[in-house]
């Protein structure tokens, strides 16, 4: 009987997008995927350290496989990769007896060969090497979960060292994809069907195509714009300091690319921008928003936001929450400032924003950011949107979500063969996290779907 893998996943899209990888190496090795611990010879856990509490969560999941262990006597094979295990190494080993396998970011296609020689090794096994290739990855390899998106990673690392940001040391230095691969990869998307790509990169829009020196990031979004059968094409995370009118031009002039963009942001002060080195201020970051507008004047943007970094004042939050109020972004991801290892913040900045007043910074934050996307949000109601019908509800039959190409969730009811197809839906209701509405014909008449299928 085939041995069962479970690949178990925290952190960003680009760990998503590794599990995608390492469950097509572990298929090739034989391998079939289960959903249940106990059923499972493998566990794989793709693990997370950009905060402390990401990285919590490997050590509570081992906990939870003892736990297992003890009850019922099952003891899969663990491996242990991702950002944790490249930043850690041997030092996961030393926190819990049952990891078998530590791979780093860079390795991961030694997988299943690892798990292979772990079984009759006498020790658990670590591959944390850091090589300067070019990263590659084999065609048609991948076992992608979602049937209409597809990632395509097209750069790795980082060199930027943002102060507070342990990327640059769990990912290594930057290194860009051929962009001749990045561009198979997207035809083999297209081929199987999904109607869209994510490119992935620590900095999208620093891409420089190794193979050919006229192909910036503006270039590469022309190339997959040419890919016959996609339809839609997002990225992230770009930097707004690579935000070059070449770029802004691309998104004007290529309608497949999504009139959304996420544009991490950090903070509203310059002081504390200044000591986060993102080598951008609060003003060149609203000059770029004004620019974009300008160019795209439906474009919608979402940022990612610190609070409580180290030194951070109340008029330093002050500006935070005035730049928020200004944007108004469509969606924000905050987060309090956590001291991660080996970064330059942690090392030579005092963590001196006390817990209770990060929180509450944090929910103060939140509050206003909710409110301001409820209003963006019912401001749509009335409007047609046309969207990509990405989910099925797990629930109930008849409910689908799709995404507007400035990334709203639109919820409606329909047909679940919808899936994949793009359609248009007149919004009724909105909320702070997404819209609700009917699918309507390009007439404007209700689409019906089939009786049996409402509750
Ligand atoms: N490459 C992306 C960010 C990757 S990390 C970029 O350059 O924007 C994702 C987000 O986690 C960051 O944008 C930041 O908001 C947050 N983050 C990173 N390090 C953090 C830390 N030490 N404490 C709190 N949040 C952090
Ligand atoms: Fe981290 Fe900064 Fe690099 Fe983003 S740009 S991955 S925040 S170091
Ligand atoms: Fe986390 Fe590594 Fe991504 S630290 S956010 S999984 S690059």
């Amino acid at each position: 009987m085939a041995r069962k893998y479970l690949i178990e996943t925290y952190g960003c899209q680009m760990n998503v997008h590794d599990s995608e990888r390492m469950a097509g190496l572990l298929e090739q090795a034989g391998f079939e995927r289960t959903d249940a611990d106990d059923d499972a010879d493998l566990v794989v856990i793709n693990t997370c350290s950009v905060r402390e509490r990401a990285e919590e969560k490997l050590y509570s999941r081992l906990g939870h496989l003892k736990g297992l262990h003890l009850r019922t006597g099952h003891a899969p094979m663990v491996a242990v990769t991702g950002c944790v295990a490249q930043q850690e190494g041997a030092q996961v080993l030393a926190r819990s007896k049952l990891v078998d396998v530590v791979i780093g970011t860079q390795r991961l296609k030694m997988l299943p060969v690892l798990v292979a020689q772990a079984a009759t090794a006498p020790s658990a096994l670590v591959d944390i090497a850091t090589p300067y290739d070019e990263p590659t990855f084999p065609l048609g390899l991948t076992r992608r979960d979602d049937p209409v998106k597809g990632f395509v990673t097209i750069v790795e690392g980082c060199n930027d060292f943002c102060t507070y940001c342990v990327v640059p040391y769990t990912r290594g230095h930057e290194r860009m994809r051929a962009k001749a691969e990045i561009l198979r990869e997207v035809v083999e998307l297209a081929a199987a069907g999904r109607k869209e790509v994510q490119l992935l990169g620590q900095i999208v829009n620093h891409y420089q195509a190794p193979d050919d020196p006229d192909c910036d990031f503006a270039g590469l979004l022309e190339a997959v714009h040419d890919v016959d059968g996609i339809e839609r094409i997002r990225f992230s995370s770009p930097h707004p300091r690579h935000c070059s009118a070449r770029m802004i031009a691309a998104l004007r002039d290529l309608p497949k690319v999504c009139r959304h963009l996420h544009l991490p942001v950090q903070s509203g002060s310059s002081r504390i921008l200044k000591a986060m080195r993102r080598r951008h201020t609060r003003d060149e970051y609203l000059a770029l928003v004004g620019r974009l507008r300008d160019a795209l004047p439906d474009i919608q943007l979402s940022t990612d936001m610190i609070v409580g970094f180290p030194g951070e004042t109340d008029q330093d939050f002050d500006d935070t929450m005035s730049l928020t109020e200004t944007v108004r972004f469509h969606n924000m991801y905050s987060f309090k400032y956590s001291p991660r290892p080996n970064t330059l913040a942690a090392e030579r900045l005092p963590d001196d924003v006390p817990e209770a007043e990060k929180t509450r910074r944090i929910m103060t934050l939140q509050a206003a950011q909710k409110h301001i996307q409820a209003n963006l949000n019912a401001s749509a109601v009335g409007r047609t949107v046309t969207v990509l019908v990405d989910t099925k509800s797990r629930r109930r039959s008849w409910e689908l979500a799709g995404r507007t190409a400035g990334n709203t969730v639109v919820n409606f009811p329909g047909n679940p063969s919808w899936l994949g197809s793009t359609l248009d839906v007149v919004i009724e209701r909105a909320g702070a996290f997404g819209v609700w509405g009917r699918p309507v014909s390009a007439d404007g008449r209700p689409i019906a779907y089939p009786l049996t299928l409402q509750e």
